[in-house]
């Protein structure tokens, strides 16, 4: 047993109850590798914004669990050699499908896990929440939950159509539940591919989709059952179309990739929206930019040539998010 205490990370309580108070969100980033983190690492140093550090099963499957509970403690020590005294940084579980994984993440030194019950039975979701809470607040490692259904995939959880959170049901399910945040569905979901084309309509300019707005008024109601509770939001990235394009003028292939207009995020933010998860961003930012350098150097063969240029550009993304969409800057 590993306390994520003695690894020098925090949980989610009082980065959450600031949040909340002071109109800002929390950026959860993934990451599945090391460049991804030196960039998150980076970025949320040089701009003094607490940060969360989310592995899903795929990145624990990819990179090897024991190998990335390790990066993450070197993140730790990475951000106070850039210079940040007390790293508010968090590690998470990101889409736990059973109380055996959250389990050994608790165990293993994760601060905060996550319990992605939103594909069972609302009473099986509350049964099998409760028992990860049982064990993880014993440890003063919090709980995230999840109510109603995000369309697309959630890692080994798919749904066809996203069924929006009831406002009705998140009383009776947080307090029965005792989850520290809740994981809610507005229209979000994962991956570059938000809305289908026929859901959004055209930018008569750019020929570029918009995509239809968030469910404010369902946040609103639920904001409105529990107020000052904690809600996140996941599949939240804004698919930046400057990176599609890039991709797409360099040997890829994305059409109409659309995510979430920042501006809506930016609103989100402020309310008690307090985590905004942030994974395909990345992805892109990382691929526009190996794409880019590839065409321009045909004769790169040293993995540091490209992922070097990759980087800096998720860096320059993670920022962008914290400073102009999340206001988290300053707040660590
Ligand atoms: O929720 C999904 C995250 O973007 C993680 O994705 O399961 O491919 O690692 P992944
Ligand atoms: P995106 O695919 O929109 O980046 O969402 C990531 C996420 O929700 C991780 O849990
Ligand atoms: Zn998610």
């Amino acid at each position: 047993m590993v306390s994520y205490k003695d690894l020098g990370l925090v949980n989610t309580r009082e980065m959450f109850a600031k949040a909340i108070n002071g109109g800002y969100a929390i950026p959860a980033f993934n990451f599945n590798n090391m460049e991804q983190l030196q960039a998150i690492v980076k970025a949320a140093a040089e701009t003094n914004s607490p940060v969360i550090l989310q592995v899903s099963s795929g990145a624990r499957k990819y990179a090897n669990q024991t190998l990335l509970r390790y990066m993450a403690e070197g993140a730790v020590h990475y951000a106070k050699e850039l210079g940040w005294e007390k790293p508010q940084i968090c590690l998470h579980l990101d889409h736990g499908n059973s109380f055996e994984l959250c389990k050994s993440c608790v165990d293993f030194g994760f601060s905060s896990v996550m319990i992605d019950g939103s594909a069972l039975p609302y009473e099986e979701n509350i049964a099998l929440t409760k028992q990860v809470v049982d064990y993880a607040h014993q440890y003063d490692v919090t709980v995230e939950a999840e109510l109603g259904v995000l369309a697309g995939v959630e890692d080994e959880v798919h749904a066809e159509e996203s069924h929006y959170t009831k406002p009705e049901e998140v009383i009776d399910f947080s307090t029965r539940s005792g989850c520290d945040s809740l994981a809610i569905s507005i229209g979000t979901s994962h991956g570059a591919y938000k809305f289908k084309p026929e859901q959004c309509t055209r930018d008569p300019k750019t020929g570029r989709l918009v995509p239809p707005p968030l469910a404010f008024d369902v946040l609103d109601a639920i904001m409105e059952k529990l107020p000052g509770f904690p809600i996140v939001l996941h599949g939240s990235s804004s698919v930046p179309q400057e990176y599609v394009d890039i991709i797409n003028a360099h040997g890829g292939n994305l059409p109409d990739a659309v995510g979430i207009p920042e501006e809506q995020l930016r609103r989100a933010a402020k309310s008690a929206v307090c985590k905004i998860n942030i994974d395909s961003d990345s992805r892109l930012a990382m691929t526009a930019a190996i794409r880019l350098t590839f065409d321009e150097h045909p004769d790169y063969f040293d993995p540091r040539k490209y992922l070097g240029p990759a980087r800096d550009e998720m860096e320059k993304l993670y920022k962008h998010k914290i400073i102009e969409v999340l206001g988290s800057n300053d707040k660590a």
